[in-house]
């Protein structure tokens, strides 16, 4: 039996070239490669300064911090999502506050983000769950209204529209991510859009230990990271994000496969795939045990898939519930309903690039003969 992965990179011989090529070089760092990747990043938002550098947990933190938050000061952060969004906030001695989410979209409710800003208040990131852009017409509203930094993490979102504008171009700063799970992936790296030029020149020095472009190699101004991001995974990422169309294509080709053999199981949700106002950037395929079904089924679905050789995953499981976060938690309790709810009923099934419609055909066979094992059809 053929094993199906929850996610697999898609890497053509033309880019294993461009990898390779750029080790025939004497520039592995900080050459051509970092210049042209910023600049097509830049070009496809809005010509916003783009600063790639070595993870997306990376670019929350220098966003963060550029932005001078620290000890005393709040942001507002959904607890349904990936713990670096958290973290980031953490390692600048800022609290973050968890808010719920929609539970249609998945992505922060903006009334409860209005309902949670306080005199401590200095950002809001909102996360771009799964690809689905989130309203940003109303946080953008709100992130003005109370003068808040707004940071959009679109690491999950690249490529997705909202009102026809690619995310990541209506915050102050945005956060991207190319781990090899993503829709283009550099290996390990990140990016950063930033708005304001000369907030972009100082998280460009933090990235490279405090240095500005006139400085010395060891003269540095500030505290800094070394969040760079090699000239090998530069290659990677060009050409990857110059056949971002395609790759879009082909997950939303995936994803409405999986739309047309679920549908009928009135066990699973399948995940909205269509909005008037917005496209999404499938980044994974997040099924939902619906609410009359019982919540064992998931890690039922997940236990019986492994046993198939079919690797799923639960998606996200909250921040707030996290080890890490007990005694966070126990010192800022959180009411998030709805976050608590969803994360018991979800799963991402295995989608990528490249997968065939054989191997979509197996997981849906396998979930439906799962479901009738249960009595859940
Ligand atoms: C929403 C979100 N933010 C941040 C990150 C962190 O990115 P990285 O793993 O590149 O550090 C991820 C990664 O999965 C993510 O999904």
């Amino acid at each position: 039996m053929n094993s199906i992965p929850l996610s697999a990179p898609d890497i053509t011989e033309a880019e294993i070239e461009a990898v390779t090529s750029v080790l025939r070089t004497n520039s592995l760092s900080l050459g051509p490669g970092l210049e042209e990747f910023e600049a097509l990043l830049s070009e496809r938002h809005r010509h916003t300064s783009a600063i790639a550098v070595s993870s997306g947990t990376a670019a929350l933190h220098l966003a963060i911090r550029a932005l001078n938050i620290g000890p005393h000061d709040e942001v507002i952060v959904p607890s349904f999502t990936f713990i670096a969004v958290a973290n980031a906030v953490l390692y600048e001695g800022a609290a973050p506050v968890f808010v719920d989410i929609d539970p249609a979209t998945f992505n922060m409710n903006p009334a409860l983000v209005e309902a949670a800003i306080t005199s401590r208040t200095r950002a809001i990131v909102v996360v771009h769950t799964f690809g689905v852009p989130a309203e940003l017409d109303a946080f953008c509203d709100i992130a003005q209204r109370h003068q808040l930094y707004l940071i959009e993490d679109a690491c999950e979102a690249i490529g997705a529209t909202y009102h026809g504008h690619p995310v990541g171009t209506f915050g102050d700063i945005a956060v991207f991510g190319f781990y090899p799970n993503k829709q283009i992936t550099t290996g390990e790296g990140g990016a950063l859009l930033v708005r304001d030029p000369q907030l972009a020149h100082r998280i460009r020095a933090m990235r490279n230990q405090g240095r500005y472009p006139t400085d010395d190699w060891f003269q540095h101004r500030e505290l800094g990271f070394n969040y760079r991001l090699s000239e090998m995974a530069c290659a990677l990422g060009i050409a990857q994000l110059k056949r971002l169309e395609s790759v879009l294509a082909l997950r939303a080709n995936v994803a409405s496969l999986y739309h047309q053999r679920l549908a009928e199981f009135s066990a699973i949700q399948c995940p909205i795939s269509h909005f008037a106002d917005r496209s999404i950037s499938w980044f994974v395929y997040v099924i939902r045990i619906a609410e009359y079904a019982s919540v064992g089924i998931r890690d039922c679905l997940v236990k019986r898939l492994a046993e198939r050789g079919i690797a799923s995953g639960r998606y996200f499981a909250p921040i707030h519930h996290q080890p890490a976060f007990e005694a966070f938690s126990q010192a800022h309790p959180s009411h998030l309903p709805i976050t608590e709810a969803v994360a018991q009923r979800t799963v991402a099934l295995p989608f990528f690039n490249r997968m065939t419609s054989i191997q979509i055909d197996s997981v849906s066979d396998a979930i439906r003969s799962i479901l009738q094992e249960e009595n859940a059809l």
